[in-house]
Formats: structure tokens, sequence, C-alpha cells
């Protein structure tokens, strides 16, 4: 089976665009979002649309989807967030607002191959970003596999017997075979904004038959999406950021 993995679009149309763009003419059994749909971008309800309209799709809602649909405050949002959000809420057409509050909360199981959260499996709102935070986390789902996202950092962290290990991927396409006496954390990155100092967008792909998983990076026209968050009066540091994959 073949999984496509994508994870915090942010309604970042630009960016999911050229992301459904570049795997056009691969074949998905089936496409995973991992949560964190909309939020921070001026584009909420066409990305909606596009993520709505992905065949054989399954989601996990992430903070910001919780937020912007209603379901809460948002008292644990800094100030650019929680100003989005609202922005979200109100630019939302009412069937799009329904669906987001409507979306599961992870952890889910995905075909009894592997796990999906938004934060941690434990805890959709919690983040993972080093070595000891994801070694506590391992004993929190049952399969080999966890996808998880919520940081916007790509990483992928291989728990076997004898230690840890961290791949950070740099490169367009990062591969790695994954070993069936090894445990996976995997976080393919963020679409709509990445924060590991790379503007363009990232996702991954895993293949449970040839046990491999990608993570690819795409460019997209990021000064086009900048354009828009500018002119709907969103927070500056949203648009700005957006350069330099902070
Ligand atoms: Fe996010």
């Amino acid at each position: 089976m073949k999984y496509l993995i994508l994870s915090d679009i942010h309604s970042n149309l630009e960016a999911l665009t050229s992301v459904l763009r570049r795997v056009k003419r691969k074949r998905f059994d089936r496409v995973i979002v991992l949560g964190d749909v909309v939020g921070y971008g001026a584009d909420p309800n066409r990305t909606i649309d596009k993520v709505r309209r992905l065949k054989r799709m399954m989601i996990i809602r992430g903070n910001h989807d919780k937020v912007c649909s209603g379901l809460e405050s948002g008292e644990m949002f800094n100030r650019i967030a929680l100003e989005s959000a609202k922005w979200t809420q109100h630019k939302l057409l009412p069937r799009h607002r329904s669906w987001l509050a409507r979306l599961p909360k992870g952890p889910a199981h995905i075909d009894e191959l592997f796990s999906i959260s938004h934060g941690t499996p434990m805890d959709e709102d919690a983040y993972i970003f080093g070595e000891i935070e994801a070694l506590n986390m391992f004993r929190f789902f049952e399969p080999p596999i966890c996808f998880f996202g919520h940081s916007h950092f790509p990483v992928i962290f291989a728990l076997d017997s004898e230690a840890l290990t961290t791949y950070v991927p740099r490169d367009a396409t990062f591969r790695l075979s994954l070993r069936k006496d090894t445990r996976y954390l995997i976080n393919p990155g963020s679409i709509g904004q990445p924060r590991d100092g790379d503007q363009r967008a990232s996702f991954g792909i895993y293949d449970s038959g040839k046990m491999t998983m990608a993570i690819h990076r795409v460019p997209y026209q990021y000064q086009v999406t900048q354009g828009k968050i500018r002119a709907a009066g969103l927070p500056r540091p949203l648009a700005d950021r957006l350069a330099v994959g902070r």
C-alpha cells in the first residue's frame, strides 16, 4: 500500500497545489492528513475544498482546526495565532466550519499498519521536538510506525533494541528503508508553514510493501501566498516567515 502523508497545510493553497501537482501521476491507496488544514493563511475555504476533494482520504484534526471551527477558544494560542484563528473563523463558509468541527480526534489506527496523531500519540496539543520527547512517546502507540505533525519540522526518530537514531531530512528528497526490527515516529513536515529554515512545502510518501519512507520538498510561489496574507490584513509575520521557513 502506498500512502501520501500531508500535514499542517494551514490555508496555504499555493503550497498544497504545488504538492498535489508534484504527485499527480503517482497512485496512492490512501491520503492521510495529520491536521491543521487551516489557520495562519488567507485561503481557508479553497484549501478545505481541495482537501475534501482528495480521494481515499483519512484525516484527523489539529489544534488550529479546533480553534478556527469554534470548538476551543484558543487561550493557549499566541497573539498572532489567535488573531489568524479569529479571522479564519469569520471567513469560513458554514459548511466548511461544520466539517472542520466534526474532524476526528487523533490518535487513529490506519489499516493496522500505523498510527496517526497531530501532536503526540498521547495529546493532540503537545509537541515532539527532540529525542527525549520522542523516546517517551514510543510506549503510547502499538503499530511499528506513528506519523505526527504539529511541530512543522520534518524528522524521523527510529528506535531499535540498541538506540534511538534521528534523521533530519535536508535535501529535496530524503529516502529511508524501514527495518522490521525498528519502530518509527515520523513527521512529514509542514505543507503550508515550514519551520525548519527551508521555505519549500514538505510532505511524505510511505510505501508499506516496499518498506520505504520518503520526505519530499517542493518549491511553490510563496510570494503569492504572502501577498494574499498581507492583503487580508493578517499579522505580517505570518507572511514574512514564509520566505525563510521559520
Ligand atoms: Fe500546525
